[in-house]
């Protein structure tokens, strides 16, 4: 039963809803369950449609971040939407959404996903480039639209064409390896410094379309190349920052473990290879000059 007084709603079991919340809807016990730096998500198996995709995260994963980071009826943005997974997440809780996805083949896998579901929010899957995220935003009549938060995953540079044991499995049972050939796939780009100030641009972008106040979460995660680990989520975090009026402030990290992957026998009696086991939710905010 709702009971209500002043200034808090009781909620039974969730607790109570502050009236003054002014970020989520979410009651003071959940908010501060949310706020631990690390969590355990143990995602549910993949359908088969999403196997298609080298790196798809999950929706329940993505629905905790909406539900902290956003109120009903708020609008969410993804410029990297892969198969839409956060469109799926977003209509799940009646917020609004809109994602980019430059891959034709994943654009529609994103198409009939939504399709399937009855949302009564505006869910858009759009298919361009986030380089000219203004652009597609334009030509889909969604250009007047202040984002309240972005969550994300980009490509984690060119980890997928790293011969990984991941990878060998997936080309083994005839399942694409890379997202595409397309140039302006920024998982193409093959040298580290060009890739960190490609997706830096790409979030030079997301923060004009943001609201002054609203926050972004970017999952991606440090990696190994050539017997080397690149700060990818470290150079991430610091690359946003340091862009003269469109830097976003670093705000937190949140650290996913993946406790449900299997230890593989890296480098044993040998060197020092870890499994790798966790990612980083890098959490930032527009913030008003
Ligand atoms: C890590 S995946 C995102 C997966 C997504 N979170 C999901 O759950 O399906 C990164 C995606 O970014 C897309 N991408 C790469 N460069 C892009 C660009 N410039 N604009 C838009 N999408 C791009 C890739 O095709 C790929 O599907």
């Amino acid at each position: 039963m709702i009971k209500k007084n002043k200034s808090y709603i009781e909620l039974g079991e969730r607790g109570n809803y502050c009236l003054k919340n002014k970020l989520n809807d979410l009651t003071g016990k959940e908010w501060i369950k949310f706020s631990k730096s690390w969590f355990i998500h143990r995602p549910p198996r993949r359908k088969d449609e999403e196997i298609l995709h080298p790196a798809k995260y999950p929706e329940t994963l993505v629905e905790e971040f909406i539900s902290f980071f956003t109120k009903e009826g708020e609008w969410v943005f993804d410029p990297f939407l892969g198969t839409g997974s956060t469109l799926i997440a977003a209509g799940n809780l009646k917020r609004n959404a809109a994602g980019i996805e430059i891959t034709k083949h994943y654009h529609k896998t994103s198409i009939n996903r939504i399709a399937k579901q009855k949302y009564s929010n505006k869910i858009e899957a759009l298919k361009g480039s986030s380089d000219d995220l203004q652009k597609v935003l334009m030509k889909n009549n969604l250009s007047d639209i202040k984002f309240d938060y972005t969550i994300t995953s980009p490509p984690y540079w060119n980890q997928l064409e790293r011969n990984s044991m991941r990878q060998k499995l997936r080309s083994d049972k005839g399942l694409a390896t890379k997202y595409s050939e397309i140039k302006d796939d920024i998982g193409n780009i093959k040298n580290y410094d060009e890739f960190i100030e490609r997706q830096a641009k790409i979030f030079d972008n997301v923060f004009d379309i943001t609201k002054t106040g609203g926050y972004l979460t970017i999952i991606t995660n440090n990696v190994y190349h050539k017997s080397r680990l690149y700060p990818l989520a470290f150079d991430t975090a610091v690359s946003l920052t340091k862009r003269g009026a469109k830097s976003w402030i670093l705000k937190d990290e949140k650290m996913w473990l993946q406790n449900d992957k299997p230890l593989i026998a890296l480098g044993v009696n040998n060197a020092w290879v870890s499994n790798r086991h966790h990612q980083y939710c890098l959490i930032f905010r527009k913030e008003a000059d």
